[in-house]
């Protein structure tokens, strides 16, 4: 599989085998993830990999919590589109993923290392958002990996709310903040074909903010 197709099937995968990620499958996943880019090289992103029953039924009691919120205005927000419209299936797969979440193999926590972090626009009158950009691409790769290697993933950063409870449950050090953290394990359903997103053309522009790049090339 190239990376094109790894990319186009990827999916946040709902339904998981029961059948373990080996260790060796996640470190080739990592060992080729963390060559992604990073501000400076300064390598902030750990992983940790849980497996123990105990702890993911923690993380999924965690987790229960903000999705709760998110679910009930999912729910009222995707009502006037019908029982069986994709939007809403997507949100009652997303229920049963966050209710089954300590039966997925595999729960990986993302944490950075906050000083390794080099945040460039703090001073914006935004959110900051840089920081992200040394920590993601690294998550993105691993993804893509585990992908060409079979293994479907979920990323979730409802989680991250609980990230006081999560550091002491996993004895995450000062300095460390949590990032997002995945869901991972064989698909239970295979590979999506089809995911649904904008067109380039809605989204790439030459130039100019909103001069579509189809529409350009038909006209230089
Ligand atoms: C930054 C980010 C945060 C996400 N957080 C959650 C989450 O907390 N819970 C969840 O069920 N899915 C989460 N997702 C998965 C998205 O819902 C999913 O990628 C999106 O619906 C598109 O689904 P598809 O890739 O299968 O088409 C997150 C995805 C991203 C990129």
């Amino acid at each position: 599989m190239d990376a094109l197709e790894a990319m186009r099937t990827i999916g946040a995968c709902r339904r998981y085998q029961p059948d373990d990620v080996p260790d060796a499958v996640l470190y080739r996943a990592a060992e080729a993830a963390r060559f992604a880019p990073q501000g400076g090289n300064r390598q902030p992103v750990r992983l940790i990999a849980v497996r123990e029953r105990a702890a993911k039924e923690r993380l999924r009691d965690l987790y229960l919590v903000p999705w709760r919120a998110y679910f009930e205005a999912a729910m009222a927000g995707t009502q006037a589109l019908g029982e069986y419209s994709s939007a809403r299936q997507a949100v009652l797969a997303a229920d049963e993923f966050a209710r089954n979440l300590a039966e997925h193999p595999l729960l990986i926590v993302v944490c950075a290392h906050q000083e390794d972090l080099h945040l460039t626009d703090l001073e914006l009158d935004r959110p900051s958002v840089v920081g992200g950009a040394s920590i993601y691409p690294y998550v993105q790769n691993l993804c893509i990996a585990l992908r060409v290697q079979g293994v479907a993933t979920t990323i979730t950063t409802l989680s991250v709310a609980a990230e006081p409870e999560v550091r002491e449950l996993l004895a995450i050090p000062d300095g460390y903040l949590t990032a997002c953290h995945l869901a991972a394990g064989y698909p239970a359903d295979g590979f999506p074909r089809r995911l649904t997103r904008r067109p380039v053309e809605e989204t790439v522009f030459l130039e100019r903010f909103g001069n579509p790049i189809g529409a350009s090339r038909e006209t230089s």
